[in-house]
């Protein structure tokens, strides 16, 4: 069983995929951790409630990224954690856990990359009226939203689709892709019939 950690610091839906997935025998990995920059965001509630273990930790309260990062690493080797599965966390991750974890950091994103990367990319693809968008898992490099890219799936945007209807079907698509892709990586297998590109 994959020990993991993952880190978020909004809703968390995608964590709650996660869980749930895990629970059913679906995902070959134990959350063992949940990372947050942000105190009383849902991401911890849904951790809570699952009673698995979190660490919340202000970037304003480290004088910098390297400490910051230094304080997590104690505690993912404490644990033994072998993945880094980022899960809206609204942060860039630096030289201090990539290079604990190299091609061991995931993450997935709500555009077909390089389209649109950063945040709102749903926005961004409404407001570029695009036809067809969708989402994006890939290993996590210094760069926003630019590591090699793991899989991707598409969905066609409807004419006239407003965001919230978009937002949905995305977010759908991303609790059914990232526990299925997340299962391939951890059990040696190519992600969506896609070839590792590093
Ligand atoms: C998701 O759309 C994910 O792709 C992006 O941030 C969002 C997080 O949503 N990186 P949630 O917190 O998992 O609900």
């Amino acid at each position: 069983m994959t020990k993991i950690a993952v880190f978020a610091s909004g809703q968390g839906s995608n964590l709650q995929a996660l869980i749930d997935a895990s629970a059913k025998g679906e995902l070959p990995a134990r959350i063992e951790l949940v990372v947050s920059d942000s105190r009383g965001c849902y991401a911890l509630t849904r951790a809570e409630e699952a009673a698995i273990e979190t660490l919340v930790l202000r970037p304003a309260d480290y004088g910098s990224r390297s400490h910051y990062e230094a304080v997590i690493l104690e505690k993912l080797l404490e644990l033994k954690i072998e993945y880094l599965v980022l899960a809206g966390f609204m942060r860039l991750i630096g030289p201090t856990l990539l290079e604990r974890y190299p091609e061991r950091i995931i993450n997935i994103h709500p555009s077909l990359l390089p389209l649109f990367p950063g945040k709102d990319a749903i926005g961004q693809a409404l407001a570029a009226e695009v036809t067809e968008t969708g989402v994006t898992i890939h290993y996590v490099d210094e760069g926003m939203d630019t590591g090699p890219i793991i899989a991707q799936e598409r969905i066609s945007v409807n004419p006239g689709e407003d965001r919230r209807s978009l937002e949905g079907r995305i977010h759908a698509l991303e609790h059914r892709l990232y526990p299925k892709v997340l299962k391939q990586i951890f059990t040696g297998g190519n992600a969506n019939g896609k070839t590792r590109t590093n």
